[in-house]
């Protein structure tokens, strides 16, 4: 669900619809929304799963301090989803625990 016209904020402006891969799956963004913002659209709610206890995260603070949303985002590990703006041809995938680097 996105909000296309805020009763404070205004309208959303036009922006360039890109394509990101998510774990495989290609859904569309807008260019320069928070990679989180374009996952919720998608109705995708879990980003990364807990090291210990293998439970599911999400967004909570959405401003960048709480480090739940964290995501492999194009092979890099810890990517803070909610401040981190969407550009064409991401590759976002769910991490578990700590995340791992992947060779580039
Ligand atoms: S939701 Fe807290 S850092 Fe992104």
């Amino acid at each position: 669900m996105r909000i296309y016209d805020h009763p404070i904020l205004g309208g959303l402006r036009e922006k360039r619809k890109v394509s990101i891969e998510v774990d495989g799956e290609i859904i569309e963004a807008y260019e320069g929304e928070p990679i989180a913002a374009a996952l919720l659209a998608a109705g995708i709610r879990t980003f990364r799963h807990t090291l210990r206890e293998n439970k599911p995260r999400g967004l909570f603070c959405a401003i960048g301090r709480c480090t739940d949303c964290v995501m492999t985002v194009d092979g890099i590990p810890n990517i803070r989803t909610c401040v981190t703006p969407v550009r064409e041809g991401m590759r976002v995938e769910t991490q578990v625990g700590l995340g791992k680097w992947r060779r580039i």
